[in-house]
């Protein structure tokens, strides 16, 4: 049987009231500024197979409290934004909603895993003491994420191994490069808008 049981209407529900939420932060800003800071966003219910596999790795017995309570990742969102200052600007609008209790925080950006992950992890405590993990990250970050992720199944232990682990590193690194060029061009593309909007100052 499912490990979520009858809970699974809830997790749903709650997984959209979350989006909900993101979805009103984005239409907040469109019309502001006529800029989205999302460029897409996924939400998952942990599958069955990862959560018995997770709660078994715990050392947790596998049931649907457990997978609730026991644990803090049954919702998954994952919000990809476009520049940088936009995983904040996201963040910082999350940790102002009253509906959450932000009770982790991991900034992956400013403090970069050794193999090159970076994202933005939140544990938000929602609604019904349910939890819901957050991943907000830019276009970069998510495409490396997913490379090194597929590459991970792929992985056998060679001479190549080091030189491996290293070129991903240095591919994060680039990326990461990237993305300040990408904010410093988006910012002067800003700057010279107002500029034409209002060139009196
Ligand atoms: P858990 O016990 O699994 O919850 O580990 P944790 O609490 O240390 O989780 P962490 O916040 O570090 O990472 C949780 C999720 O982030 C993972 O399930 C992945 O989706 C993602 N993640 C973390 N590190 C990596 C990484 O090195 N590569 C990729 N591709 N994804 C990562
Ligand atoms: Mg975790």
């Amino acid at each position: 049987m499912d490990i979520y049981g009858e809970n699974r209407t809830l997790l749903d529900a709650q997984a959209q009231a979350l989006v909900r939420d993101i979805s009103a932060f984005r239409e907040t800003l469109r019309s502001r500024y006529g800029d989205d800071p999302v460029e897409h966003l996924e939400c998952r219910i942990k599958s069955d197979e990862s959560m018995r596999e997770k709660l078994r790795r715990k050392g947790l017995t596998e049931t649907a409290e457990n997978a609730l309570y026991g644990v803090h990742d049954a919702i998954g969102v994952r919000v990809v934004c476009s520049f940088l200052r936009d995983v904040y600007a996201v963040r910082d609008y999350l940790v102002g909603l009253p509906a959450y209790e932000v009770v982790e925080e991991k900034d992956y950006i400013r403090h970069v895993k050794p193999n090159g992950y970076r994202s933005y992890h939140m544990i938000l405590r929602c609604g019904g003491d349910l939890y819901a993990e957050v991943q907000i990250r830019t276009i970069s970050m998510d495409t490396w994420a997913a490379l090194e992720h597929h590459l991970k199944y792929k992985k056998t232990i060679n001479e190549n191994t080091a030189l491996i682990v290293s070129e991903l590193k240095r591919c994060a690194d680039e990326l990461a490069s990237t993305d300040l060029s990408m904010q410093t061009i988006r910012d002067m593309i800003m700057e010279s808008e107002e500029l034409y909007e209002d060139p009196a100052g």
